[in-house]
């Protein structure tokens, strides 16, 4: 039966990235996989991940399965995170929340339950989107349509294009938003666009479906979130996919959760319901060792403080590096490159094809997409000329 099966291409960027570490060119750049890397390199564990680490080895007394909704210490701190802690939603009793291994677990979940609630519900997707996403909410059974979104003459969101394609959208049907730090291309919504969208949720009767994976990055806790608010604060119904991956660095812990902002508190535990009957078919329980941490952090007034230091520390070396890549940029290639600073998070389209791509890996090893797309976390003091210098040679 298995001899049926034939071997796959690698997967486009974890496949590169794994070209990158067996490359022996000793100035090798890795700029393909969404993780965060400091100066010198490295994805650090959080210091006040460690703290609560060493409280939680001490304090532990089983390792038995958690309830099919996961920790509720994390659930309440996450929904506070994303929501904010006076979100009428949240007081209404209109939320409920599955922890899910990591956003990809939580944008399944969501998939699976619009999948239940509506077959035949088109996904609107942003074009372009994080790659992942096509497979994962595909698998379910769902139908996808695209919306424009990013426009590369203008290096920034083709705003009337977006609204224009989702003015197709109709009530039953999903759009896919990205709730900040636009993964591939950075380019986010301003607020004053997020409203536009929430107005054309409420003609349309589409329901939002965010993937927030970045909370943190771009602006702050508080400022990446105000579009998703905004949305919650209008809408009868919003789905989130969060994940803990980046922003408190549990990438391997896999730690996220699928947040339902339901009509009312009737379904909002009819929802729940469901969503744990679907994990059930799926993945059974959800992991615990990271979301106890995330839980932790997240409620803890002293580990939340040093937590946040450490975030903002992180997003303001992300907006750091973007500034300086595109002097270095400017000043190796000529051309203007301010849409580098403009954008938001750890992405961001250099603009080449992807044959310069291509030679970027195989002349500098210089590893990035093929469509240009890099992580600007994997810039740094050491590495920066470098990769402006080679960027010049393929232009
Ligand atoms: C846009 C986007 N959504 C969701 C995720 C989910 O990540 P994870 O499953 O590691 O939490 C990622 C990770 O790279 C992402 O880039």
């Amino acid at each position: 039966m298995l001899q049926t099966l034939q071997q796959l291409p690698p997967d486009p960027i974890l496949g590169l990235s794994a070209a990158c570490r067996a490359d022996p060119n000793p100035h090798k750049v890795d700029l393909t996989i969404g993780i965060y890397m400091d100066e010198q390199g490295v994805c650090p564990v959080f210091e006040a991940v460690q703290i609560a680490q060493h409280a939680m080895i001490a304090e532990e007394t089983t390792k038995a399965y958690l309830a099919a909704a996961g920790d509720e210490r994390f659930n309440t701190g996450l929904q506070r995170l994303v929501l904010g802690a006076g979100s009428a939603a949240l007081q209404e009793g209109r939320v409920s929340s599955i922890q899910t291994p990591g956003g990809c677990g939580a944008l399944r979940i969501g998939a699976e339950i619009i999948h239940a609630a509506a077959p035949r519900a088109k996904v609107w997707v942003s074009d372009p989107t994080w790659p992942v996403h096509i497979p994962l909410l595909g698998s379910v059974g769902l139908e996808f349509h695209s919306y424009r979104y990013y426009d590369p003459g203008s290096r920034g969101v083709n705003f009337d294009g977006m609204v224009s394609d989702l003015k197709k959208a109709v009530a039953g049907d999903v759009v896919l938003l990205h709730g900040c730090c636009h993964n591939p291309c950075g380019a986010d919504l301003t607020l004053s666009q997020w409203n536009v969208i929430a107005e054309l949720a409420e003609q349309q009767g589409f329901t939002p479906f965010i993937d927030f994976a970045y909370q943190g990055l771009g602006d702050g806790l508080e400022e990446d979130a105000a579009g998703l608010r905004l949305l919650v604060s209008r809408l009868p119904e919003v789905i989130i996919a969060a994940s803990c991956s980046k922003n408190l660095g549990l990438y391997r812990e896999r730690v996220g959760a699928t947040i339902f902002v339901c009509n009312d508190a009737a379904n909002a535990r009819a929802i729940l319901s469901q969503a744990q009957s679907a994990a059930r078919r799926v993945y059974s329980m959800p992991p615990a060792h990271g979301a106890l941490l995330a839980g932790r952090v997240l409620t803890d007034d002293h580990l939340g403080g040093i937590w946040r230091t450490e975030l903002t520390a992180m997003c303001q070396r992300i907006n750091g590096l973007r500034s300086d890549l595109r002097t270095a940029l400017e000043a190796r290639c000529g051309g203007d490159y301010a849409f580098i600073e403009r954008e938001k998070g750890m992405f961001s389209f250099l603009g080449l094809s992807p044959a310069q791509a291509l030679r970027l890996r195989e002349e500098s090893a210089v590893y990035m997409l093929d469509s240009s797309r890099i992580n600007v976390a994997g810039v740094n003091a050491g590495n920066i000329e470098y990769i402006a210098e080679s960027v010049a040679k393929v232009l």
